[in-house]
């Protein structure tokens, strides 16, 4: 029997991608001054020794200042090639492949770790413990919120803005250099590139705000700028959200960023040399009104793939968001019945919404926190859906239905 499609290798420019279940990038604030540690060769490498197609590193920062946290890895000097490399050559003895996520927080910038909060402090990392309040750079000179600390951006001059082309640019040439296969544009969640597209936090009014085209200006500068410096085998990865969850401004003429202008832009991105729209959403608004719901991210990924689709633009598109299960993942990048027997199980606790079934919703499945609950997810569903996915030589005792 053929394998079912999330476990059918997906070959992107002139890269091989094992399955179709990547790790999505997870901020793991333990960097030194940007250059990953020890804790990232064996947090990230779990997940390609247990069999995850594609991992994707953090949020990496284009410079120092567009790091979210302190301890932020970062692609700002050529002392953090290095290592990345380790990681990169980790993985690739694994037989898997590697990606990096490239960032610049914007006004979301200077801020603590999680567990460095304590009640009632605020978000703020300052200059003593390492955070840069006094320049923290945004579209537009407005704080993400009003309360919780957060830090008082400044607008960026034009002169910087050119600085943060060049920056992703020179970035991207390092995550090359360090061998790494596939870069994804950070664009989503409310930091800087989202920051630009979205009129509620861009209030610019230069080339690179007020209109559609002037919004988009900037992801799309950093996008041309990137493909350019990384080599015409190597696939790019976008991400953003594709909706800022505020519809419901829109009722008293406050626009903002939403699934229709996600679909506009979407529609560009493939002559720009963009392989896959990875679709998160939110972040941009502390007033954003989400209903969370397993499908509530992976419908709006299947709307966006639909509307490419209807114009015959074949641009991959990435689902992300609480894709915990077997069947879950199967499903969302082949429609049908699923194997049956086993996974049945799985599927009880999955709340399935009405398009779900109807239509492939992605060609990519990024998963977070369950790898962080259970880093062998993937050999986990293949058992499930009863694929024989070979385990690594030295875990051979471990998989199934070996005996001792
Ligand atoms: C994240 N997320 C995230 N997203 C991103 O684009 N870049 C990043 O660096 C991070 N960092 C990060 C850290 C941690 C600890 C978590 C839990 C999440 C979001 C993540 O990639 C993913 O989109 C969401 O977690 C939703 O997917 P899951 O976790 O429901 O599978």
């Amino acid at each position: 029997a053929t394998a079912p499609t999330l476990f059918q290798p997906l070959r992107i420019r002139d890269v091989e991608l094992a399955n179709r279940l990547a790790v999505s990038p997870m901020c793991m604030y333990s960097a030194q001054d940007g250059h990953l540690t020890d804790f990232h060769l064996v947090h990230l490498g779990q997940f390609a020794l247990r069999g995850a197609g594609l991992t994707i590193v953090e949020a990496t920062a284009v410079e120092p200042r567009g790091r979210i946290s302190p301890e932020d890895s970062g692609l700002w000097s050529d002392s953090q090639i290095e290592p990345l490399k380790r990681v990169v050559d980790f993985v690739h003895a694994q037989n898997h492949k590697i990606g990096i996520q490239l960032a610049h927080a914007g006004r979301k910038a200077s801020t603590l770790a999680l567990w460095h909060l304590k009640p009632g402090t605020r978000c703020l990392a300052t200059a003593d413990q390492g955070g840069w309040p006094d320049d923290v750079v945004a579209p537009s000179a407005i704080p993400f919120a009003a309360e919780g600390g957060w830090p008082e951006p400044r607008a960026l001059t034009l002169d910087e803005v050119e600085g943060v082309v060049r920056a992703f640019a020179d970035a991207a040439r390092r995550a090359v250099a360090a061998g790494i296969d596939v870069v994804e544009i950070h664009a989503a969640h409310g930091y800087l590139l989202t920051e630009f597209l979205s009129p509620l936090t861009n209030r610019r009014t230069d080339r690179y705000g007020g209109s559609f085209e002037n919004r988009i200006r900037l992801a799309v500068e950093v996008i041309r700028a990137v493909r350019a410096v990384i080599p015409a085998g190597m696939p790019l990865f976008v991400r953003i959200s594709a909706t800022e969850w505020m519809e419901h401004g829109h009722e008293t003429g406050q626009r903002s960023w939403d699934l229709e202008e996600s679909i506009r832009f979407a529609k560009r991105l493939p002559e720009l040399g963009v392989d896959l729209l990875d679709v998160s959403s939110g972040g941009n608004q502390p007033d954003q009104r989400i209903e969370v719901h397993p499908y509530y991210q992976v419908s709006l990924a299947g709307k966006i793939r639909d509307a490419l689709r209807a114009e015959g633009k074949d641009m991959l598109i990435g689902a992300v968001g609480m894709i915990s299960e077997a069947e879950m993942a199967r499903s969302i990048v082949q429609v049908g019945e699923g194997v049956k027997g086993e996974e049945k199980k799985d599927r009880e606790t999955v709340e399935v919404d009405e398009e779900h079934g109807q239509k492939t919703q992605a060609d990519l499945v990024f998963v977070g926190r369950q790898f962080l609950r259970e880093p062998n997810f993937v050999l986990k569903i293949a058992e499930v859906l009863g694929v024989p996915v070979k385990w690594p030589n030295q875990y051979l005792y471990g998989a199934p239905r070996r005996k001792l």
